[in-house]
C-alpha cells in the first residue's frame, strides 16, 4: 500500500533528504547544487527543458525520489506559449456556471500535465471586499457560497477522475484563510479577523473543498491575530486538519518561513521559523532556500525533532505515489503538447466562457447594435476607440505569459492567437458595415520612482508607472471618428500594470485619458457603448454611468474579443450575472451587499452607501418576470428541506439564460448577520414568451448563522426566502416560513 511504501523509503531517508524533500524552489535558484546537494522536493515556475534536467539530476541522487512540479495555471497554462488562456477567475464566476468552470479546468489539466506539471496553484477562494486589493481578479468574487461552488468545480476539473490519470493535476486551495481581508486593501496587510468572523464567511468555501477532496492548500502571507497564518496553530491543526478531517498537503506561500524573519519579524533566525513552520503542520516550503540549513540546524537544537519531520514528508511523498512518479515522473511530453494545447475543443470552450462571463450593465437600447449581422441590415459605420480596444495583452489578465505580475515570464501568448475588441467587431460587421478605430487615450506612462533615483545600497530604481494626462489630440481624433459613425464603442478599463500581487490601487478610477475621453465621446451625442475591460470592479464617470450602453468584461481570454463583439451584435445574448459589486465611490469601500445589519441607515454624510451596480445584477436582451413565489410547507424542522416555486416568463422577444438566485434573510438573530445571503442559484434557458415554473429544494441546515460562540446553528425563528434576478431588494419576490425548535 502507499503508507508501506512511504514508511519504507522514510526509514530508508537521512535527515537532510528529509528536510530537502519539504523545499520547493523556482527557476532562479541553481537546479544541480539544490537537486544533487539539497534533495529538493518539488520546483515552480519552470519550463519544460528546466523539468527535464531536473528528472535527470533527480535520478542521479541515492534514493531517486521524483520532483513535484508546480505552477501556477490559474486561467489557462499561464506559462506555456499557445496555451489555451481563459478569462480570470472573476470573469469566469460572472458566468455562475459550475459546469462550465469544470470543463475550464479539465482542459487546463490536459495541457498542463503534457507540460509535465503536476500541481496547479488554482483555485482562489479568498472573499473580495475591498476592491482596492491588486488580485480581486484572481477570486470567484465576494460571496461564499458562490466561491464554494465554483471553486469545488474547479478542483473536480483538475483533479480529474484520479490522481493516477496523467491528465489529473493536483488542486490548491489558496489562500487559507482571510488573505483578502486586507487594510486598505494593501497586499499581504494585518488581516485581523476574529475568529467568528471567519467561520462566518472566510473559511466555509475552504471546508467544502477540504471535504470534497482538495488534495493541497496553500496558506497566505497575512497575520492574524498576531500569529502569521503559517504558524496558525487554531487554523491549521484544529480546525483544517481537526475539525475537518483534512489529510492533504500543506504549501506555504513564497518564502512565508523566511518572512517570518525578515519581514514579519516574529522569530528570531532560520532554525526557529523552520521549526515554528513544520510544527504548525506545514509539508511544502515555497521558496526559503534557507529552510535546509535552518531545519537542520533546529533539529539539532532540539526545537524540532525527526518525527516532526516525519509527518511533514510522508505527506509529500505519499502525493508522489498517488501520482504514480515513482514509476513514471510524467516528463514533458512534446506530441502530447502539440496534441493538446489549445486543442480547437479547447478554443471553443474559451470562446463559451468568454461569451459568457460578459456582463450587461446597462443598455438604453441601443444594443444590440441596429439589425445586428441580419442580412440586408442598413449599412453601418461603428468608431472602436479607447486604450484597450485592441490591447491583447491586458484582455489576457494576470497570470497569462507575460503579465504585470512577474517580469520573468516569456514573451507572452502569439498575438494572433487573441481576437480583441477591435478584431471581433472587424470580423463580425455585417457585409457593408465600416469599422473605423481610434485609441483616444492612454492610462500608463513610465516616470521616474518619486522615492528617488537610487535605492539606499546606490542601485538604480526602475521608472515606475503613473496615470499619463488626457491628450487633445489622441481625443480630438477619436471625437471626429464618433461624429462620423452611427455607434462608437469606447473600451476602456486598466492596464495589467495595475493588477496582482502588490498591485493594490488606492483609487478605483478609470485612469489616464479615460474619463476625459468618454466626456467628449459622449458630447458628440453619437450613441457611446462602452465596454468596461478592467480586471475588477471600477468607479465609473457620469460619461460611462449614463452611456448608451455598458458591458463588463473583466480580462476576458484569448477569444475575448470575439466574445464581445457577438454580443455586441445580438450574435449572441448576454447572460453573465455580476460575482460582486460595483462601488460609487472608492470611499464607499467594502461594498459587498451580504454586510451584518445594523448601520446607522447605511450611508455616508456626503455620499449614498448603495453600491453602482449590484452582487447578482446582469441585463439581457429580454424582460424576464418572476411571479408566483409559493412555498410548500412554510413550518419546518432543522433536518427538513425547503421546498418551494416561482414562474418564470420571459417576456421579450429574444431567448434568455436566467440565473435564479435564492436568498434567505433570517429575520432575528442571536449574533449581528447578514440581512439576505445567497443559499443557491440555478440556471434556466427561455424562448421568447415561455413560461416555466422553478422547483427550489434548500435543506434547512443550510439556513445557519454563526453564533456569538462561534458555532454554526440554526436558529428557530421566522425566515424570509427571497428569488430573483439579483441580491437587490427590489428585484427579489419574498414568502416566509417558520423553522420549529426540535422537538
Ligand atoms: O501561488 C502564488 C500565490 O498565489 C502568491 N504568491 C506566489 C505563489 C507562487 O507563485
Amino acid at each position: 500500500s502507499i503508507a508501506e511504501r512511504v514508511a519504507d523509503l522514510l526509514e530508508r531517508m537521512t535527515l537532510p533528504e528529509k528536510v530537502g524533500q519539504m523545499m520547493q524552489l523556482d527557476s532562479r535558484e541553481d537546479l544541480d547544487d539544490h537537486v544533487l546537494r539539497k534533495h529538493v522536493g518539488s520546483i515552480l515556475h519552470t519550463s519544460p527543458e528546466r523539468v527535464v534536467r531536473a528528472h535527470e539530476l533527480t535520478a542521479r541522487t541515492r534514493l531517486r525520489v521524483p520532483l513535484l512540479v508546480a505552477e501556477d495555471c490559474i486561467h489557462g497554462h499561464s506559462f506555456h506559449e499557445g496555451a489555451t488562456i481563459f478569462p480570470t477567475q472573476l470573469g469566469m464566476a460572472a458566468t455562475w456556471d459550475p459546469d462550465l468552470v469544470e470543463r475550464v479546468a479539465r482542459a487546463t489539466a490536459v495541457e498542463v500535465a503534457a507540460t509535465g506539471v503536476h500541481w496547479t496553484f488554482s483555485p482562489v477562494l479568498c472573499i473580495s471586499r475591498d476592491l482596492r486589493w491588486g488580485r480581486v481578479d484572481e477570486t470567484f468574487g465576494e460571496d461564499p457560497v458562490l466561491i464554494g461552488e465554483l471553486a469545488s468545480a474547479m478542483v473536480r476539473g483538475y483533479q480529474g477522475d484520479g490522481l493516477t490519470d496523467p491528465t489529473a493535476i493536483l488542486a490548491t486551495a489558496k489562500h487559507f484563510a482571510g488573505y483578502s481581508e486586507t487594510q486598505g486593501g494593501r497586499d499581504a496587510s494585518e488581516a485581523d479577523l476574529s475568529r467568528r468572523k471567519l467561520r462566518s464567511w472566510f473559511l466555509p468555501p475552504f471546508e467544502r473543498v477540504a471535504r470534497e477532496g482538495c488534495r493541497t492548500f496553500m496558506l497566505g502571507y497575512q497575520t492574524t491575530d498576531g500569529v502569521p497564518i503559517t504558524v496558525n496553530s487554531w487554523l491549521l491543526d484544529e480546525v483544517l486538519r481537526g475539525e475537518w478531517g483534512y489529510t492533504g498537503t500543506l504549501v506555504t506561500d513564497w518564502d512565508n518561513v523566511g518572512r517570518m524573519v525578515w519581514e514579519q519579524r516574529v522569530q528570531p533566525d532560520y532554525a526557529h521559523a523552520a521549526a515554528a513552520a513544520v510544527r504548525a503542520g506545514n509539508d511544502m516550503i515555497m521558496t526559503t532556500p534557507g529552510f535546509f540549513e535552518g531545519a537542520l540546524q533546529a533539529v539539532e537544537l532540539g526545537l524540532l525533532t525527526e518525527a516532526d519531520l516525519d509527518r511533514a514528508v510522508a505527506r509529500i511523498l505519499a502525493l508522489k505515489f498517488e501520482l504514480g512518479l515513482f514509476e513514471d515522473p510524467r516528463h514533458p511530453d512534446a506530441g502530447r503538447q502539440r496534441a493538446v494545447i489549445n486543442h480547437p475543443d479547447h478554443a471553443a470552450l474559451n470562446l463559451e466562457v468568454a461569451r459568457r462571463s460578459l456582463v450587461l450593465l446597462r443598455n438604453g437600447g441601443v444594443l444590440p447594435l441596429e439589425g445586428g449581422a441580419a442580412a440586408g441590415s442598413t449599412p453601418r459605420r461603428v468608431a472602436v476607440v479607447g486604450p484597450l480596444a485592441d490591447d491583447a495583452q491586458t484582455q489576457l489578465g494576470d497570470w497569462a505569459g507575460s503579465s504585470g505580475q512577474a517580469d520573468w515570464l516569456p514573451d507572452g501568448q502569439p498575438r494572433e492567437m487573441i481576437t480583441t475588441v477591435l478584431d471581433g467587431l472587424r470580423d463580425l460587421v455585417p457585409a457593408g458595415w465600416e469599422v473605423v478605430h481610434a485609441r483616444g487615450a492612454d492610462i500608463l506612462a513610465l516616470a521616474p520612482d518619486p522615492e528617488g533615483d537610487t535605492f539606499p545600497d546606490g542601485q538604480p530604481r526602475p521608472q515606475v508607472v503613473v496615470p499619463c494626462p488626457p491628450d487633445e489630440a489622441l481625443i480630438a481624433e477619436a471625437v471626429a471618428a464618433a461624429r462620423d459613425a452611427d455607434y462608437v464603442v469606447a473600451v476602456v478599463g486598466d492596464r495589467i500594470e495595475l493588477v496582482g500581487e502588490g498591485r493594490s490601487t488606492a483609487t478605483l478610477d478609470l485612469i489616464g485619458g479615460q474619463i476625459a475621453l468618454l466626456d467628449a465621446l459622449a458630447a458628440t451625442g453619437t450613441p457611446l457603448v462602452v465596454v468596461l475591460l478592467a480586471s475588477k470592479p471600477l468607479v465609473l464617470p457620469p460619461s460611462a454611468l449614463g452611456a448608451a450602453a455598458l458591458l463588463w468584461v473583466a480580462n476576458p481570454g484569448m477569444k475575448g474579443g470575439r466574445a464581445i463583439a457577438e454580443v455586441l451584435l445580438g450574435l449572441v445574448e448576454p447572460s453573465g450575472r455580476l460575482p460582486i459589486s460595483f462601488a460609487r465611490h472608492v470611499g464607499q469601500q467594502p461594498t459587498y451587499y451580504n454586510q451584518v445589519r445594523g448601520q446607522h441607515g447605511g450611508r455616508y454624510a456626503d455620499h449614498t452607501q448603495d453600491p453602482a451596480f449590484a452582487f447578482g445584477e446582469g441585463l439581457s436582451y429580454t424582460e424576464v418576470e418572476y411571479t408566483d413565489l409559493r412555498v410548500e410547507t412554510p413550518v419546518l424542522g432543522p433536518d427538513d428541506h425547503l421546498r418551494a416555486t416561482v414562474t418564470l416568463r420571459n417576456a421579450g422577444a429574444r431567448p434568455a439564460r436566467e440565473t435564479v438566485q435564492v436568498y434567505v434573510s433570517d429575520t432575528v438573530t442571536s449574533a449581528s448577520w447578514a440581512d439576505r445571503e445567497l443559499k443557491a442559484f440555478r440556471q434556466v434557458d427561455l424562448a421568447p414568451g415561455e413560461t416555466a415554473t422553478v422547483r427550489l429544494d434548500l435543506p434547512v441546515a443550510d439556513c445557519t448563522i454563526v453564533d456569538a460562540r462561534g458555532r454554526r446553528v440554526v436558529e428557530p425563528g421566522e425566515f424570509v426566502l427571497l428569488v430573483g434576478p439579483s441580491s437587490r431588494d427590489a428585484a427579489l419576490r419574498r414568502a416566509g416560513f417558520t423553522v420549529k425548535s426540535p422537538a
